[in-house]
């Protein structure tokens, strides 16, 4: 089931959702292609079973951008209840058929519509690099908020120093803004957030895989 939840944005940030419609109106032209383009847990399996091995045997577990629910999928079969949330209908849809059982939310990452306190992990992979840099401090409060205090988080970006429009034909045009290990350190402890383990890998593009717990504010 998927249940769609109005964003409400402040009159200030509606200029700045240009950057989000955009990027997520190009998520769902290509959603079929994305789809059968990821369709492969090996390139995170290490980093699932790293997060599975962290997190209680039956978690509550929320994938933040959780596209068309491959790790959603592969969590479930985990043994784990696990939510999705994410903007693009389409990539929602094919979750949604993948892990009937699952409950997606068609909602920004921005504001998570869930209690305080409500999973032991959450699973955010390839998405905080589609935020302004402005709007990520807001993402990462919430995903500290809505943690148990004893929770994990997982949260891979692009490792770069560019930012800006990317196009690969005319249905790919995605805002990417990438960052640096020390850049995404900061943005997570001024979140409360602290790390425990950062890795980087190049495939296609070069990749920050970050691990992190709640701490205090820095
Ligand atoms: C590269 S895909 C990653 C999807 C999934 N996590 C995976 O690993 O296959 C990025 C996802 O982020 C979603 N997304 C981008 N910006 C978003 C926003 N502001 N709020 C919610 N979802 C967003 C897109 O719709 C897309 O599903």
């Amino acid at each position: 089931m998927i249940k769609i939840v109005p964003i409400g944005l402040l009159e200030e940030d509606q200029e700045a959702d240009q950057f989000y419609r955009g990027t997520i109106a190009s998520y769902d032209r290509c959603a079929a292609r994305y789809a059968a383009q990821n369709d492969s847990i090996d390139e995170v399996k290490d980093l699932l079973t790293f997060f599975d091995e962290q997190i209680p045997c039956t978690a509550s577990l929320l994938d933040v951008g959780c596209g068309h629910g491959r790790d959603v999928e592969y969590l479930s079969s985990l043994g784990h209840m696990v939510y999705g949330i994410d903007r693009s209908e389409k990539l929602l849809r094919m979750a949604c058929g993948r892990v009937p059982k699952s409950h997606f939310v068609e909602g920004d990452v921005r504001v998570l519509p869930f209690r305080d306190a409500s999973f032991d992990g959450l699973w955010m992979n390839a998405v905080l690099h589609h935020l302004i840099p402005p709007h990520m401090p807001q993402s990462l409060t919430e995903c500290r908020r809505v943690l148990k205090p004893s929770g994990l988080l997982f949260v891979s970006v692009h490792l770069d120093d560019s930012s800006g429009w990317q196009s690969k034909g005319a249905d790919f045009v995605r805002y990417y803004a990438r960052m640096s290990g020390a850049m995404l350190t900061g943005l997570l402890q001024d979140a409360g957030l602290t790390p425990i383990r950062m890795t980087s890998r190049s495939a296609e593009s070069r990749w920050l895989h970050c691990f992190a717990r709640p701490g205090t504010k820095r």
